[in-house]
């Protein structure tokens, strides 16, 4: 059903939100399909099949991509959340702390 995205009637949220909600269900349909397509390589014995499944792969890593970035331009506290998490090295957990008290 189109408005499964909603937990709150949709005709209460702003247009912004119900934006919002598209594109957050639109991230988590794109981490799905990622993940199924690498259940699917990780099985398939054919090199051509598997070939032309990674590229599909591929393009879902860029729509989940597009998708996140979207969302973190229109909600800048996420943005700044992920900013000390993302593209680094080192240890995720401790990245993550040191992102929450920079927060806070
Ligand atoms: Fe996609």
């Amino acid at each position: 059903m189109a408005t499964d995205q909603y937990h709150e009637p949709p005709q209460e949220l702003s247009e912004e939100t119900r934006t919002l909600a598209r594109m957050l269900a639109s991230l988590i349909e794109e981490a799905e399909a990622i993940n199924w397509y690498q259940q699917r390589i990780s099985i398939e014995r054919d090199s051509d099949a598997r070939a032309i499944m990674r590229n599909a792969q591929n393009e879902e890593f860029k729509h989940f991509g597009m998708d996140l970035e979207f969302l973190l331009r229109r909600m800048p506290t996420w943005r700044a959340e992920l900013k000390d998490i993302l593209f680094t090295e080192g240890d995720i957990v401790e990245r993550g702390e040191e992102a929450e008290e920079e927060a806070d």
